[in-house]
C-alpha cells in the first residue's frame, strides 16, 4: 500500500509520492467545450491532489505520432471518435487520476456512460462568447477552422450543453476567473462533496512539504 511505499521511500532518502487526497479514490474527469480550461485546470488540479494527470487528446496524439487536427482532417471525424472512445475507456478503467477529455467526448452515449459511472465528472461551463474570446486565434481545433468560428461555437454549445450536464456530477460556471481561482472553485466543490480530504490538499502558497 501507499503508506508503505511512502515510508520506505522516506527511509531510503527518496522524495516520496504525495499521499493520495482523493477520499473515494475515483478519477476526476473534466468535460466542457474547447477553451473551457479542461487541460490547464486538470494539470493544476492533479498537482494539488498529488495524483497523475491524463489528457485524452494528448494520449491520442502520442499514440498516433500526429496532431489531432491533422488526423481529424486526414481520416475524418468518425475515425477520431473511435480512437477517442477507446482511449477514454482505457483511462476510465485505469488508476485514479485527473482526466481532461476532448470537447466532443460527450457526443457518444458510451463515453457519457463510462465517464459518469467510473469518474467524478466536473463540467467547466463557459458561455460561447467567452470561449470565442479565448479561442479567436486558435489554429489547432479542426472544428473551429471555419469562416465564422463564433457561430460554430454557439451551435456546438447549444448541441452539447445538455450532454455535458447529463454526463457531469457537478457543474462549475467559469465566467472569467483566473486559472488559480478556477482550480480553487473545482477543489472547493470536491471538498464540499466529501470527495477530497481538504486537510491533505496543500495550499498553493505553502512551500512543498519536505
Ligand atoms: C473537439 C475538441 C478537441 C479535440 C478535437 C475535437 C470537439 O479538444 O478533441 O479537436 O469536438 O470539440 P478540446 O476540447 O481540448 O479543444
Amino acid at each position: 500500500p501507499l503508506t508503505h511505499a511512502t515510508s520506505s521511500a522516506r527511509a531510503a532518502g527518496v522524495a516520496p509520492f504525495p499521499e493520495p487526497t482523493l477520499a473515494a479514490l475515483r478519477t476526476i474527469a473534466l468535460v466542457g467545450m474547447p477553451g473551457a480550461g479542461k487541460s490547464s485546470v486538470g494539470r493544476h488540479l492533479a498537482r494539488r491532489l498529488g495524483v497523475p494527470f491524463a489528457d485524452s487528446d494528448a494520449r491520442i496524439e502520442a499514440r498516433l505520432g500526429e496532431t489531432v487536427r491533422s488526423f481529424f482532417e486526414r481520416a475524418g471525424e468518425a475515425a477520431f471518435r473511435d480512437l477517442e472512445q477507446a482511449t477514454l475507456a482505457e483511462l476510465c478503467a485505469g488508476p485514479p487520476a485527473v482526466l481532461a477529455t476532448g470537447g466532443g467526448a460527450v457526443l457518444r452515449e458510451a463515453n457519457r456512460r463510462a465517464l459518469h459511472e467510473h469518474a467524478t465528472v466536473v463540467y467547466l461551463r463557459a458561455p460561447p462568447e467567452e470561449l470565442h474570446r479565448r479561442l479567436r486565434h486558435d489554429t489547432q481545433r479542426p472544428l473551429l477552422q471555419v469562416g465564422d468560428p463564433r457561430a460554430k461555437l454557439q451551435q456546438l454549445f447549444h448541441e452539447r450543453d445538455p450532454l455535458y450536464r447529463e454526463t457531469a456530477h457537478f457543474v462549475i460556471e467559469t465566467g472569467r476567473p483566473s486559472l488559480p481561482t478556477l482550480v480553487g472553485m473545482v477543489l472547493m466543490q470536491l471538498e464540499l462533496a466529501g470527495l477530497v480530504d481538504p486537510s491533505r490538499v496543500p495550499s498553493p502558497v505553502e512551500p512543498p512539504r519536505p
